[in-house]
């Protein structure tokens, strides 16, 4: 795109971002991390990279962190589009004089902690701050340096505030603002005072405190002793005082005015405080402690639903492995945490149903928890009484009210879906984020039928998430044939469809799983069905309902797996959700000649369940008929697990939907089969699997697999070593506490040999 440089404003242009070359200065972490993520998201030309160190230029260009390396700064800057100042501020200066000659078209940004300071250098350089120089400041980091500890997913679900001033150019601005949220950022703006003030409250003033303890601590005369017993509580306080010294002293010197401010305060309470101790003011001191808890308490509330699985967040300061060795026996009577799909939708309808809703065996994962906590932003009320056990406020179809911040919901692909559907009818704007696998699934296949109906969105140009959902006025009904067989996509044409002008029907291209359907019926909604259609007509009001939730059949179909493939025992199963719409696994499994009874039938108000008794079986390789694979649509990893322990091939079809899952559940599950041995082929649909029963206990060779941070991979291979000759390491099993929270403990019980190794991975700022 030609490029029209000038004075004035409106027509001043720049290329896209797309067809932009951006230029890293400086690649530290900082840098090098956001070199390495705009590669990965590849949505510029080229990423060009400068630093003084040849040394590290040469890493970068190895580590493939930027297409071209420059020694020399104006030439780097002579070739690029965007430039990023990744450097010290006390750098800031120097650099800025040198390539201010050369600096014509190009937008000019930084990463800079400290903002005053950086607009006075630049007005010092410039004569005036530069309409095309967008201030930013991403809030990420770690206590390590360098490119070595550089990592592209830095900046996912992490702010960056820009700081724009009056005069700055908007399409500098929107082109800085995009740059960042193609790495995964959500971006704020706000003036600089108010940044700085800010980070001297929650940045500065800690890194100061943390530096000044340890040094006090180092200089008495007994620190080894000190040192050497100091633990926990020590190391989560103290963890920043290992940052780059150079950086922090600079940044002290830059925001001095404001820094010194926030520790006048803290110096007064830290006084008071020490008051009322030496007068033992229990009383104050009890005040202090009880406020102090209560708020971090609300704080770490708010990190687990803002950043739940963003890895290397505070919360997940380390990576979850599997260990697990082989095992023989499996038996035992267990329940399985309540159902994923039903607990979603049971805070969803209970919060806009009129009157009390209480909920018995919710499922307390990550995935459902992020659907309670969007809610309760909406002004819910959702209260926990005992495990399982929760009581839901309704407000009413029309009683949510706007979050004021953007609802996160971590990995949950059924949360993010469904509430687009409820939200596309609301009278107020939201945003929905996710992390780093939510934010790369399909959601257009949602908004799509939604802006049919009269829906507004913005999403990524990949039509994924963040998506914003623009306030709506009315909807109205559509009758719409989906193109894949997706409950999660009719759940949320439906949700609309109750806001909608007269009847919206969804028809399916195969029966999917039906709990909407049911529980719409269970609190009062009519609702017209056929095999494959169903109708519902907007403006109905929902009566609140008790529910019990199903123990859920996707998590019992890993202990199955283990049951039928183990040598010896008997495992029950209690209280198991045997909805038709998901039994899909239970008929795969017997073809394969699983030997499973059901017993105890009954329904849990419109959901069957049954307890589910598994004996060791011996599986035979089966061609699994395509209008099952929507009905064990969730099971197919652990699936696969059986089918390597037939006798003969194993062939599924028809499941392309795997490929769009938490991971790509057919490439994920074919490289770890492999890597245990196993003669895995994947098709663009599906996978062909030769079963190796001859191999009698030793059907899979043991070894690392990568989970891909995907729960249900990590569960099935987890099952897998339950016929393995040797252990099998899984790798990023953290999520697995997304839908079956207590997985290892239940599976420890029932005889499966594992445990959970933690490894360090950086943290956040
Ligand atoms: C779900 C529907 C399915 C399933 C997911 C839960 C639901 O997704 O895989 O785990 O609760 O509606 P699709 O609708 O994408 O098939």
């Amino acid at each position: 795109m030609e490029q029209v440089v000038g004075t004035d404003r409106s027509v001043q242009r720049f290329k896209s971002l797309q067809e932009s070359c951006v230029l890293i200065v400086g690649l530290g972490l900082i840098g090098g991390s956001l070199a390495k993520a705009l590669k990965d998201a590849k949505c510029c030309a080229a990423v060009l990279g400068y630093t003084r160190s040849a040394e590290s230029l040469q890493a970068a260009l190895r580590d493939e962190a930027i297409d071209q390396g420059f020694d020399c700064l104006t030439d780097a800057v002579k070739a690029a589009d965007i430039v990023v100042l990744c450097t010290p501020l006390s750098t800031y200066e120097a650099l800025l004089t040198e390539i201010k000659p050369f600096v014509q078209h190009q937008i000019l940004t930084d990463v800079g902690s400290v903002k005053a300071c950086v607009l006075e250098v630049a007005r010092t350089v410039f004569g005036s701050v530069p309409t095309t120089f967008v201030p930013g400041h991403p809030i990420a980091g770690s206590e390590k340096s360098g490119l070595v500890a550089a990592q592209s997913n830095l900046y996912r679900s992490h702010y960056v505030i820009l700081t724009p001033l009056e005069q700055t150019d908007e399409q500098a601005l929107t082109l800085v603002q995009g740059l960042w949220e193609e790495v995964g950022a959500q971006v704020s703006c706000m003036g600089f005072e108010q940044h700085d003030s800010i980070l001297a409250n929650t940045s500065h003033l800690p890194h100061l405190v943390a530096f000044s303890l340890v040094d006090t601590l180092a200089r008495r005369p007994d620190s080894d002793q000190v040192f050497q017993y100091a633990a926990g509580g020590f190391r989560d306080f103290t963890r920043i005082a290992a940052s780059d010294a150079l950086m922090w002293r600079d940044i002290f010197k830059a925001n001095r005015m404001a820094l010194l401010e926030s520790l006048n305060d803290f110096k007064e309470d830290l006084t008071a405080l020490e008051a009322a101790i030496a007068a033992d003011d229990q009383v104050q001191v009890m005040a202090v402690l009880k406020r102090a808890k209560q708020v971090r308490s609300a704080f770490t509330q708010s990190l687990l639903v803002r950043g739940q699985h963003a890895h290397g967040s505070p919360l997940n300061p380390a990576r979850l492995d599997f260990y697990c060795e082989p095992a023989d026996e499996i038996s035992g009577q267990v329940q399985v945490p309540g159902d994923k799909s039903i607990s979603h939708r049971a805070i969803m309808f209970g919060a806009l149903a009129e009157g009390l809703t209480q909920v018995q065996g919710f499922l307390e994962g990550e995935d459902c928890l992020a659907t309670m906590s969007a809610f309760q932003k909406m002004g819910v009320s959702i209260t926990r009484s005992a495990p399982g056990a929760v009581t839901i406020k309704g407000v009413g179809i029309k009683g949510l009210q706007a979050p004021g911040v953007p609802l996160d919901v971590g990995n949950s692909g059924t949360s993010m879906r469904l509430l687009l559907g409820l939200l596309a009818a609301q009278s107020f704007d939201t945003v929905l984020i996710g992390d780093e696998s939510l934010s790369q699934r399909p959601m257009t296949r949602v908004t799509e039928p939604l802006t049919a109906m009269g829906g507004c969105f913005e999403t990524t140009k990949a039509g994924t998430a963040p998506v914003k959902i623009l306030a709506s006025s009315s909807l109205s009904a559509i009758d719409y044939q989906l193109p894949m067989a997706s409950a999660q996509v009719k759940s949320a044409v439906l949700l609309a469809g109750l806001y909608a002008q007269g009847e919206t029907q969804v028809t399916e291209p195969a029966s999917t799983r039906d709990h909407t359907e049911r529980m719409m019926q269970a609190f009062g909604v009519q609702l017209k069905r056929t095999e494959q259609t169903v109708s519902v007509e907007g403006g109905a009001v929902l009566r609140a309902t008790d529910l019990q939730v199903p123990a859920d059949i996707s998590s019992a179909a890993f202990f199955m797996v283990a049951a039928a493939l183990a040598s010896r025992g008997e495992l029950q199963l209690k209280q198991v959700g045997v909805n038709p719409t998901r039994t899909g696994v239970l008929h795969i499994l017997r073809r394969m000649g699983a030997n499973i009874t059901l017993s105890n039938e009954r329904l849990f108000g419109t959901e069957p369940v049954a307890d589910i008794i598994v004996r060791p079986s011996v599986l035979r390789g089966i061609h699994i008929p395509v209008e099952w694979v929507p009905l064990a649509i969730d099971e197919f990893p652990v699936i696969f697990v059986a089918a390597a322990c037939c006798e003969g091939e194993t062939v599924l079809t028809g499941a392309r939907e795997l490929r769009v899952k938490e991971s790509d559940r057919i490439q994920v599950m074919a490289d770890g089969l492999q890597r245990l041995g196993v003669e895995a082929v994947p098709t663009p649909e599906g996978m062909r699997i030769q079963g190796r029963a001859h191999l009698s206990e030793a059907v899979f060779s043991g070894g690392v697999v990568e989970s891909h941070g995907d729960h249900r991979i990590a569960m099935a291979f987890a099952v897998a070593s339950v016929r393995a000759k040797a252990p099998i390491m899984i790798r990023d099993c953290a999520n697995v506490a997304t839908s079956f929270p207590n997985f290892t403990e239940l599976a420890g019980q029932i005889g499966l040999h594992m445990r959970k190794q933690s490894c360090k991975v950086a943290q956040a700022k």
